[in-house]
């Protein structure tokens, strides 16, 4: 009998585990497809305002992946951009053409310092680290 009524509740209990699994899985899933939606297959290239024009544009002597892999203001990109039509053979945009493609690179290619976290502030570090016993001498 006792037997009995706890192998039922065990397998309650594992299959509740099981659906939970499930579901977790499941919202897995769909996060990382709603994830992989926002980027273009071809490029790789965030899918937002103008990432067409920069996929038409800058694609083409080079992978995208200079693209993607490079961070800066729009000062660093339109520097990129006056380099390359000055050395490297781009050709000149239409001035809205270019705030279009600035706007892409500074918003979604911004400079990496904006879009880390502030540094932890003392009280939060492991005693270690903020009295400074591990850190080298200098
Ligand atoms: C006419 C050809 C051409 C086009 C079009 C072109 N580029 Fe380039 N780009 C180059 C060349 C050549 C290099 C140097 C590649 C190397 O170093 O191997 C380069 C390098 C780069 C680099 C790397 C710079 C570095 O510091 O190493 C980035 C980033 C870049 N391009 C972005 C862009 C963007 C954004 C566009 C579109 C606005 C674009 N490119 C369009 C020719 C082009």
């Amino acid at each position: 009998m006792v037997m009995t009524s706890r192998k039922h509740q065990w397998s309650l209990a594992r299959r509740t585990l099981a659906g939970l699994l499930a579901s977790l899985a499941a919202s897995a899933l769909l996060t990382h497809a709603a994830a992989a939606q926002d980027v273009d297959a071809d490029t790789g290239l965030v899918i937002a305002d103008g990432w067409e024009t920069v996929k038409n544009n800058c694609t083409i002597c080079h992978s995208a992946k200079l693209v993607t892999q490079n961070r800066g203001s729009r000062e660093h990109w339109a520097d990129l951009i006056t380099w390359m039509q000055d050395t490297q053979g781009l050709w000149e945009f239409p001035p809205e053409m270019e705030n279009t493609i600035l706007d892409y690179l500074s918003s979604h290619y911004g400079p990496k310092h904006e879009t880390r976290r502030q540094n932890l502030p003392p009280n939060l570090m492991p005693p270690a680290a903020s009295a400074g016993e591990s850190a080298p001498s200098s």
